[in-house]
């Protein structure tokens, strides 16, 4: 079995300004993730090495880039799967450093799949995690930095908050297929800017922004509430026990713009025999992948990918 991973960094509308600089990091996400399947590796640890990388870059909507709530607080949702179908996920966490392991800590340490709100912080606190300084808060710093800049200052209300969006792009997420045939999926995220307290979206959800069974494994970016209802990542790996990745891929995404319109989001899946599958249906995307064979990761900013 030929080990695969693939990284995404949020579909939107990402200004040109970070591109560069955000390539760089998904790249190292793809090193970070590879470097452990390359080593005999489970897929699920690939997966979360690559996420908690995300996070701790800054540069993302997740961990320090994470975008504020409307109360200005941050509070993180993410989740990880494995082949075996074992879950974990944590919802809506007041400010923690890298929620994708607090996720892998609920799959491991406890009886159940989901942990939330200031509990799920409690529960993390006590096993040794740390809560990120005002300063780390990268996201939080650069929204306000956008909103009190001249050209944010004179924009309309719902252009500035669009464009503040788009400045962060949405969540970050990795699939990948171990040599043993097991496939895993971790997705991270700050969620929607400016979001009610306490509101969770795709990202901790079952079926909806993260979904792996023996044949595929799929993460989602974009709107949470649109995710949720399309159940995306569900869709994909169902489809795909009838139709090839690519097409399954492309049903499922073509299900959720007619049902909830263009700018909804995007998706990255890896199958059992390696094939790589991404689609979105926002202005942009950043992906990344690498397998064995290659001279190093290849990542793109627009292009659908179907190998
Ligand atoms: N896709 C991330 C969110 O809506 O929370």
């Amino acid at each position: 079995m030929r080990p695969v991973i693939v990284v995404h960094g949020g579909a939107g509308r990402i200004p040109k300004k970070y591109v560069e600089e955000r390539k760089k990091h998904i790249s190292k996400a793809v090193y970070t993730g590879y470097s452990v399947l390359d080593r005999g590796g489970s897929a699920l640890e690939a997966v979360v090495e690559a996420v908690a990388y995300m996070e701790d870059s800054g540069w993302f909507n997740a961990g320090r880039g994470s975008v504020p709530t409307s109360d200005g607080d941050v509070e993180l949702d993410a989740a990880v799967m494995n082949c075996d179908g074992l879950f974990g996920a944590v919802g809506s966490v007041p400010n923690l450093a890298n929620p994708v392991r607090l996720a892998l800590e609920v799959l491991r340490r406890t009886p159940h799949r989901m942990l939330v709100g200031s509990k799920a912080k409690f529960f993390g606190l006590r096993l040794g995690f740390r809560e990120m300084y005002a300063d780390e808060l990268i996201g939080v710093k650069r929204i306000w930095e956008y909103i009190s800049s001249e050209e944010g200052e004179y924009a309309h209300l719902l252009d500035r908050l669009e464009r503040a969006r788009g400045i962060f792009g949405d969540t970050v997420g990795a699939v990948a297929v171990d040599a043993g045939g097991c496939l895993a999926a971790a997705v991270s995220t700050g969620g929607i800017l400016f979001k009610l307290g306490g509101r969770v979206g795709d990202s901790s959800i079952l079926g909806a922004g993260i979904m792996v069974n023996k044949v595929a494994s799929a993460v989602a970016t974009g709107v949470g509430e649109y995710i949720i209802d399309s159940m995306l990542c569900y869709n994909i790996v169902k489809y795909r026990r009838y139709y090839s990745l690519a097409a399954s891929v492309r049903k499922a995404m073509n299900f959720m713009t007619r049902f909830r319109g263009k700018d909804s989001g995007g998706v990255i899946a890896v199958d059992r025999w390696g094939h790589i599958a991404t689609m979105h249906n926002t202005e942009g995307m950043g992906v990344g992948y690498l397998y064995k064979g290659m001279d190093g990761p290849k990542v793109g900013f627009t292009e659908y990918v179907f190998i």
